[in-house]
């Protein structure tokens, strides 16, 4: 039999590894859209993004239109239900296309006998769409997380949560950081209005635009270039926390695909980076992003657990650690991290960033600065984390603006804002 080529089964693929191997959205779609064509390269990303923004909601319309649950090797005709359904509410392809396409994902995964069940499915509930949305809203809730994950961000913030919960569920502001290398981001601003891309300068982050409305990156002028690089207004802030000066060593632990370690050399361009990750398929990325930007820095594999292994007895001036954590700050950005971590995660994660900051910390100079960071909202990996930190290092001091009962910046995610991100500036006494 043919083996037809069709955007919806890939999608389906893709979820399928995610929800039942474990793996992340990000890892799997640039593998499965070498197949796709470049005009549904940003379908498949928004088909897939969008299922897993709103999993529980597909989950119930299915519960509620079949019998028995698809099982085994069946189960990714489940994901290609779910793929079907999500286009009906939340895309504005026509009905008739989706449903066909939809359908015919079936002789794509050579299963044709499967056609009739997925398109019976669909049809009911294009019929009775309008009611099973509004039981959906009123029997499930509207926050499409995890209950661990909710309970955690009520506690942490009981007066804020619900706008946390509303700004996850967003699809997430396209950020740009201008290379001051080469433009500031005034400069930038007028290039991208000349190309009729609509944006707007942030006051808080001197190289930071925010485009209305996302674009290829392509598009954007002088991208392969390196005039500018794609990075989140909060991401920003660690670079510019670090305050990197040229003829320092600067060490950026965890620091692979490499945004932040471009960003030092932006700022610092005559500055000796040393650029660490555990990950040897994601310290590629940093070759490739110092690359892009003609920038230059000493590229390492190695463990931050184990310094001695990589450090070569050298201390540092300074320190960025943009620890692996929970992520919980950029869900809207990867929105699979809801059904991918783990209550019990979190408490590892904690573990791993104080042996990371523990073994770290006897490589930065005397008066050197370390800026921790990372991209979670929970306090535990965060402000508590710094607290205990200080309590083991007594040579430990934190900047100006920190105090010990509250130390660090905890940014949440807003809408048309930043990721969430926490940051603490850290000095050697
Ligand atoms: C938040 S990401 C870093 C993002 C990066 N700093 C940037 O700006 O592009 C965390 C990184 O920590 C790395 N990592 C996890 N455990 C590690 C360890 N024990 N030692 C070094 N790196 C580790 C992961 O491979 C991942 O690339």
């Amino acid at each position: 039999m043919k083996n037809t080529y069709n955007l919806r089964s890939t999608a389906a693929k893709a979820i399928t590894q995610v929800l039942e191997q474990g793996q992340s959205l990000s890892t799997v779609i640039p593998e499965l859209q070498q197949k796709v064509s470049d005009k549904d390269k940003a379908l498949l990303q928004e088909l897939c993004f969008g299922v897993m923004r709103v999993l529980p909601q597909l989950q119930w319309f299915i519960n509620k239109l079949m019998e028995k649950p698809l099982k085994g090797k069946q189960r990714i005709f489940h994901y290609l239900i779910m793929v079907g359904i999500y286009q009906l509410i939340y895309t504005r392809i026509p009905a008739h296309a989706a449903l066909a396409e939809t359908v015919n994902g079936a002789i794509s995964l050579k299963r044709p006998q499967l056609k009739g069940l997925i398109n019976g499915v669909l049809r009911q509930f294009q019929r009775q769409q309008q009611e099973l949305v509004e039981q959906a809203n009123n029997h499930i809730s509207q926050h499409l997380h995890p209950k661990w994950l909710l309970e955690r961000i009520q506690k942490a913030y009981p007066q804020n949560w619900q706008d946390i919960i509303c700004a996850n569920n967003q699809k997430p502001p396209m950020w740009l950081r201008v290379n001051q290398q080469h433009h500031t981001a005034s400069e930038y601003l007028a290039l991208l209005e000349k190309a009729n891309i609509e944006a707007e300068l942030d006051i808080n982050h001197t190289s930071a635009i925010r485009l209305l409305n996302p674009c290829p990156v392509n598009s954007l002028p002088g991208f392969d270039k390196g005039w500018v690089t794609i990075q989140d207004r909060s991401a920003q802030g660690c670079a510019e926390l670090l305050t990197p000066c040229n003829d320092e060593s600067i060490l950026d632990l965890c620091a692979a695909p490499g945004g932040k370690t471009t960003h030092i050399l932006e700022i610092a361009p005559r500055s000796e980076v040393l650029a660490v990750d555990i990950d040897e398929q994601r310290i590629k990325r940093v070759k490739e992003n110092l690359q892009r930007l003609n920038l230059h820095a000493a590229v390492k594999v190695g463990d931050g657990r184990l310094p001695h292994e990589w450090a070569n007895n050298e201390q540092f001036d300074r320190i960025l650690l943009d620890a692996p954590c929970s992520a919980t700050g950029v869900i809207r950005r990867h929105p699979d991290i809801k059904w991918l971590r783990r209550n019990e995660d979190i408490d590892q994660l904690v573990m791993l960033q104080a042996e990371i900051l523990d073994a770290i910390w006897p490589y930065l100079k005397k008066n050197g600065t370390l800026v921790y960071a990372t991209c979670s909202i929970l306090p535990q990996e965060n402000s508590e984390q710094i607290k205990s930190f200080m309590k083991r290092h007594t040579d430990a001091a934190l900047s100006e603006t920190s105090t010990l009962e509250n130390p660090g910046t905890q940014i949440i995610p807003e809408i048309a804002g930043g990721d969430g991100f926490f940051y603490v500036r850290l000095t050697k006494q």
